[in-house]
């Protein structure tokens, strides 16, 4: 199995990522950190407590609140995509605890205990993986692989013209982390793998329906106010880079295509904040980071429906 932490902004695809992180056999989850982005801070942490509820887990896996805010720029939501990030549920249930640990003490200290052992999945802004890194000089030598979902290798932005979402709200966070050193990156960009790879249809949807199961159902729920969006847009479906980049860390094999760039994140500018410049090769800059660039869509479909399967006890 593979042990990890996964760093997220609970809305939509991160519950999904939430999900995927439970019931793979291959997840070892040893820490949920939350972290400012998608919704509200603690709708976020509702959100994630709801998904393991629906999942069965509520209580197996400790939440550990983190950043409350991008390093230097005021927060910026994405309320306007996700709504309250899980299309109005509200679940009733027995137990909401989180830890007293902050997230980024938690990350610092579960990749102390086990060095070059434990892999972070970062799914939202990177504030809490930046502070971690500006912490303690230790925290990036000792986190064995970190996958980051954010960024696009074709200038398409998702917020702005240029910057992706992740990226754009925390862009100074995705500086210092693309500069820090870390051994192995991965990054899953929104455009174009996303949108080429990552999208459920409404016919894919349909199909997810008839699967029958509460998680099935959960799925299609938090994922009703994205699919609104993504149409509105002229995407055809809703959007899942979350999900995707816990299966490139579980399911290498996923990976069709990757190459290594020399990321760097624009900081300066409006027009063009979070901006993921990545550089191939011929301007002399070493890779800092792989790039997925492909992946199999069928494969990753399936793993998804396989996981929706799971008979759970909503707990
Ligand atoms: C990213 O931004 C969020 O809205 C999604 O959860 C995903 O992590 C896509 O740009
Ligand atoms: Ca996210």
């Amino acid at each position: 199995t593979v042990p990890f932490i996964l760093d997220t902004d609970t809305a939509q695809d991160d519950c999904v990522a939430i999900v995927a992180s439970l019931l793979d056999p291959e997840a070892d989850l040893r820490a949920i950190t939350m972290v400012a982005g998608n919704v509200g801070f603690d709708r976020q942490v509702r959100n994630a407590q709801m998904t393991l509820s629906a999942a069965g887990r509520l209580g197996t896996v400790p939440i550990h609140l983190g950043c409350r805010r991008p390093l230097v720029l005021p927060w910026v939501s994405a309320e306007n995509v996700h709504g309250d990030g899980s299309g109005g549920l509200d679940m009733d249930f027995a137990e909401t605890v989180t830890e007293d640990e902050h997230g980024v003490d938690a990350l610092i200290r579960l990749t102390a205990e086990s060095p070059g052992e434990i892999s972070i999945v970062a799914i939202g802004p990177l504030t809490n993986i930046a502070m971690a890194a500006v912490k303690d000089p230790d925290f990036v030598g000792n986190v064995k692989s970190l996958v980051i979902m954010g960024g696009s290798n074709n200038g398409r932005g998702n917020i702005t013209a240029a910057g992706e979402f992740n990226f754009y709200v925390d862009p100074h966070a995705a500086h210092v982390v693309f500069e820090a050193g870390f051994r192995d990156i991965t990054v899953v960009p929104w455009a174009p793998l996303t949108l080429n790879d990552a999208v459920f249809s409404r016919e894919q949807l349909a199909g997810i329906e008839a699967i029958g199961t509460p998680l099935a159902r959960f799925f299609l729920t938090v994922c009703g106010p994205t699919l609104e969006f993504d149409e509105s847009v002229g995407i055809p479906g809703t959007t899942h880079p979350d999900s995707l980049s816990v299966g490139v860390l579980l399911h290498p094999e996923l990976v069709t295509e990757a190459r290594g760039y020399h990321v760097a994140v624009e900081t300066g500018s409006e027009l063009t904040r979070g901006y993921s410049a990545m550089s191939w090769g011929v301007h002399g800059l070493e890779p800092n980071a792989r790039v997925v660039e492909g992946v199999d869509a069928a494969s990753f479909h399936a793993w998804i429906s396989e996981l929706l399967a799971t008979e759970t006890t909503p707990s």
